[in-house]
C-alpha cells in the first residue's frame, strides 16, 4: 500500500469518527466503542475497581467525558516512573436547544437555542441542520432512563436574510443570538405536537425506544449534516465540523490502543472545555484526579503517605494537552506574529504563552520536540501577537489542578469554531505518530 493511500485511509477513518460523533455524548460513545473493541475493560466509577498489572481500562463520566489508561506489566515498579498522559476535549461550540424551545411565529415553528461556547455565528446560516444529543425519559414501567439520539436527517435551517432587505449586510451585519439564530423546523399546522411530544416520537422512531413514555429532560444540539470531506486540488485538506477537538480525541484513542505495557499511559477526553471546563466531568473538575488516585492507590510504591505516593508519580509524569492551533491565514496574515505563523501540512504546533494561557515550559517543549525528532515529524510553534488576547486549553487547567508538567500542542487549522473547520491532510497522521512514540509503540507507524 502506498503512503498516499494509507494516509487517505487514515483520514477517512478520522473523518468517519467525527461524523459519528455530532455531540460530546456521541464522541464519548464512539471513544468507548473504540476502546471496548480494542480489548479495554469498561470500569464503573460507582463500583470497586480490581485493577491488575498489564490491564487496559476506560471509564466515562456523565456520558460525555472519558479516561482510558493502561497499567504497566511491572505494576508499581513501573508506575512510580510516571504516567504518560494525553488530554483533549469532546465538546465543540454549537447551538443547544432550550428546555422549552417551541416558538410559533409568522406561520413557522422554530426552536429557541442557546449558544454553547464561542461559536462563529455566520457559518450556521443556510446549512441543512440535524439534531442530536441525550434525552432523559420515563418508561412505561415507571423507570428513568437516558439514551442518545441522532436524527441524521436535515430537519432545520437558519435562512440568511436576503441582501435586498439589508444592503449593508457585507459591511458588517451583526447577529443577535436571541433574535436571529432560532432555526426554522416546520410550518405551523402541518402536525400539531409540542416539542416534548416530538422528542418522544423521535425516541420511538430514531432510537428504537417504544417503552419511552414521557420526556423529562434533554441536551440536544444542532449540527451540520454535510459530511466531512478531503478537499483541495491535491487533497491537501480535511474539512469538517468539530475538528476542534475530536481530531485530537481520535488521535489519542488510536495511539492509546497500541500503547506499550512498559509504562502507565492515559488519555483523558473531557466535556465542557469550550465553556471553561468547570463541571463535574470537565477538566477543571475532579474526574482526572479521582481516576489517578485510584490507579496510584492500587499500585503503591511503598510510601505510607498517600500524598507522597501521588506526588512521586505526578512529578515523573508528562501531559500532552492536544488541541488545535491557528494556522496563518493568507487573507489575514497580519493576525499572526510573523515568526510564529504555523502552516497547514508542516507538522504539529507547540503553543507557547508567557502569561500561561498555554502550559508549555521550555522543559516540556523540549520533551515534545524530542518525541517529534524520534518520530521524524517536523514541528512548528505558535505565539499569539503581543497586542492580542490568547485562547487557552485544558493544559493550564490540568497543570493547575494536579501539578503535572504539561505541553500544549495541536495540528494547525483554519476557521476554528466555525461549523466547518479546515486542517491539513498530513498533520493528523504526523501528530498520531508522535503520540505513538509517547506511548512507547515500537514498530514504525503504518
Ligand atoms: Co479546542
Amino acid at each position: 500500500m502506498s503512503e498516499q493511500i494509507s494516509l487517505m485511509e487514515f483520514n477517512k477513518a478520522l473523518l468517519q469518527f467525527i461524523a459519528d460523533s455530532p455531540t460530546p455524548f456521541h464522541a464519548c460513545d464512539s471513544l468507548a466503542a473504540g476502546f471496548a473493541q480494542a480489548g479495554f475493560t469498561r470500569l464503573d466509577e460507582a463500583s470497586a475497581w480490581q485493577l491488575r498489572a498489564g490491564g487496559r481500562y476506560f471509564v466515562t463520566r456523565n456520558d460525555a467525558s472519558l479516561i482510558a489508561f493502561t497499567i504497566p506489566a511491572a505494576g508499581s515498579a513501573a508506575l512510580v516512573n510516571g504516567i504518560r498522559m494525553t488530554g483533549a476535549h469532546t465538546d465543540s461550540p454549537c447551538l443547544r436547544i432550550k428546555p422549552q424551545p417551541e416558538l410559533r411565529r409568522n406561520n413557522y415553528v422554530q426552536l429557541g437555542v442557546e449558544v454553547y461556547g464561542g461559536a462563529l455565528y455566520n457559518p450556521w446560516f443556510d446549512r441543512d441542520l440535524s439534531i442530536a444529543g441525550r434525552v432523559d425519559f420515563l418508561r412505561t414501567d415507571g423507570r428513568l432512563e437516558s439514551c442518545l439520539i441522532d436524527l441524521r436527517e436535515p430537519v432545520a435551517v437558519i435562512p440568511s436574510l436576503a441582501i435586498h432587505l439589508d444592503r449593508e449586510a457585507n459591511q458588517g451585519r451583526t447577529v443577535n443570538a436571541q433574535q436571529h439564530l432560532p432555526p426554522i423546523l416546520s410550518i405551523t399546522g402541518v402536525r400539531d405536537e409540542g416539542f416534548d411530544e416530538l422528542v418522544l416520537r423521535w425516541l420511538r422512531e430514531y432510537a428504537g425506544r417504544p417503552e419511552a413514555d414521557r420526556v423529562l429532560g434533554h441536551e440536544l444540539s444542532l449540527y451540520d449534516t454535510q459530511p466531512p470531506a478531503i478537499i483541495g486540488l491535491h487533497r491537501e485538506f480535511i474539512a469538517s465540523a468539530r475538528l476542534d477537538n475530536l481530531l485530537s480525541c481520535y488521535l489519542g484513542m488510536q495511539a492509546m490502543k497500541e500503547a506499550s505495557d512498559e509504562a502507565c499511559h492515559l488519555l483523558v477526553c473531557t466535556d465542557h472545555e469550550e465553556v471553561g471546563s468547570s463541571s463535574a466531568a470537565g477538566a477543571n473538575g475532579p474526574f482526572l484526579r479521582a481516576v489517578l488516585e485510584r490507579i496510584i492507590a492500587a499500585f503503591p510504591a511503598g510510601s505510607a503517605n498517600p500524598t507522597e505516593e501521588f506526588e512521586r508519580v505526578i512529578r515523573n509524569s508528562l501531559l500532552l494537552s492536544v488541541d488545535n492551533a491557528h494556522g496563518i491565514h493568507p487573507n489575514y496574515a497580519d493576525k499572526h506574529d510573523g515568526n510564529h505563523g504555523p502552516v497547514l501540512n508542516q507538522g504539529p504546533v507547540i503553543k507557547i504563552n508567557a502569561n500561561q494561557r498555554y502550559a508549555s515550559s521550555s522543559s516540556s517543549v523540549a520533551r515534545f520536540k524530542a518525541l517529534c525528532l524520534q518520530a521524524d515529524v517536523p514541528v512548528q510553534s505558535f505565539v499569539v501577537r503581543s497586542d492580542m488576547g490568547c485562547g487557552s486549553t485544558i493544559g493550564p487547567i490540568t497543570a493547575t489542578g494536579i501539578g503535572v508538567e504539561t505541553v500544549d500542542v495541536g495540528v494547525p487549522t483554519f476557521a476554528m469554531h466555525s461549523i466547518r473547520e479546515l486542517a491539513g491532510s498530513e498533520d493528523a497522521h504526523r501528530l498520531y505518530r508522535v503520540l505513538r512514540q509517547f506511548y512507547g509503540v515500537r514498530d514504525p507507524a503504518a
